[in-house]
């Protein structure tokens, strides 16, 4: 915690030198507020577009208070929690801590404007709507889709009407199948694969690789799995690191075990893909390599993924929000 808050006033240390009006604050009013607030529309009776409008303020008051931003409704309006009825802008993704940042140390240093400079809105060009194709769209319209959301926590047959024809609460879920035979084969958890007929809501299979087969007490968790043409339902588990082909009553008939370096029950297979000829092919996220097994857990075809710089993933995992590039898919 002590080193989180130190990171961030570190950054806005580094702020602080940074902020000029012409490359921060004039094209983030320009595209974000502007467009509501300027010559054309003064929602709430602001305009932002002179640094006299905005010292003089709207309904709330000034927008901006010089050299306090905390009194500035300006800061008050686009720190408020993304949820928030009143925060500005109202549309589109809410401000960065960067561009936040930059906002309130330009306010407390003065808020810098060039004398008789007044902020035009510019929106992107928007780009021209493309004629929808009917005849793809009728096409398309033949279809049900079977849709997972991993945020609702659900998945869902969608008709071709768009209106949702069954649903299913789930609370993981990295793979699943539509099957031949109509039924929905997904997991409810990490470790729990259920086939139901959607129909009836029944389930007709179920398999615990959290329980079975040897597994009992580990923690494994399924990335991958998918009901193979002769029956057998091939499972890859991460966490034993093996690829194993269950039958009806969960028996095992086929087990491969997988080249690993860095074991671990979340990262070390993703998605796994049984082949036309019988192979597999895996992703190995721990490892950074996907690799083509053959039926005989033989490696045939490595391939060690040039992920992005490794400096850069360093120093971007501190910023707020970082996403961390990941091997998940082959
Ligand atoms: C899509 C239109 C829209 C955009 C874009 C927009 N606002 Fe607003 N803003 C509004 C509306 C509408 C209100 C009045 C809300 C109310 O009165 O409840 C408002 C009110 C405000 C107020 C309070 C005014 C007062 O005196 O009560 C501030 C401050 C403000 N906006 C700042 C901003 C800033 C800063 C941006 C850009 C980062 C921005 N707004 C972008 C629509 C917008």
């Amino acid at each position: 915690m002590k080193l989180k808050l130190f990171l961030s006033s570190l950054l806005l240390q580094i702020c602080m030198f940074a902020v000029d009006f012409e490359k921060q604050i004039k094209p983030l009013l320009e595209s974000r507020c502007i467009s509501c607030h300027g010559a054309k529309k003064d929602k709430g009776d602001l305009r932002l577009d002179t640094l006299e409008h905005a010292l003089k303020g709207g309904e709330g008051g000034p927008a901006i208070v010089l050299g306090n931003p905390a009194k500035s409704l300006l800061i008050e309006k686009i720190i408020l929690p993304h949820d928030h009825d009143d925060i500005m802008p109202p549309k589109g993704k809410p401000l960065s801590k960067l561009q936040i940042g930059h906002l309130q140390e330009w306010i407390k240093s003065g808020s810098k404007w060039p004398k008789g400079l007044s902020l035009k809105s510019i929106t992107k060009a928007k780009t021209p709507q493309k004629k929808i194709d009917t005849e793809k769209f009728k096409k398309l319209q033949r279809y049900r889709l079977l849709v997972a959301d991993g945020s609702k926590q659900r998945i869902a047959i969608i008709n071709k009407q768009g209106e949702i024809e069954w649903e299913h609460k789930i609370r993981q879920i990295h793979d699943l199948q539509y099957l031949a035979n109509g039924n929905v084969l997904f997991q409810t958890s990490f470790h729990h694969l259920i086939e139901i007929d959607p129909t009836t809501n029944k389930t007709i299979w179920s398999y615990d690789s959290g329980k079975m087969n040897g597994n009992a007490g580990k923690r494994v968790e399924v990335h991958a799995f998918q009901r193979l043409k002769n029956g057998l339902t091939m499972i890859a588990e991460s966490g034993p690191a093996r690829i194993i082909e269950v039958d009806n009553n969960g028996k095992i008939v086929k087990n491969i075990k997988l080249k690993v370096n860095k074991p671990h029950p979340h990262t070390d297979t993703r998605l796994a893909r049984k082949l036309a000829n019988g192979h597999y092919l895996v992703s190995h996220e721990g490892d950074g390599f996907v690799r083509e097994y053959d039926p005989n857990g033989n490696v045939t075809w490595e391939y060690e993924v040039p992920m992005f710089d490794k400096s850069l993933i360093a120093a971007t995992a501190k910023a707020p929000g970082a996403i961390k590039p990941l091997l998940v898919c082959a």
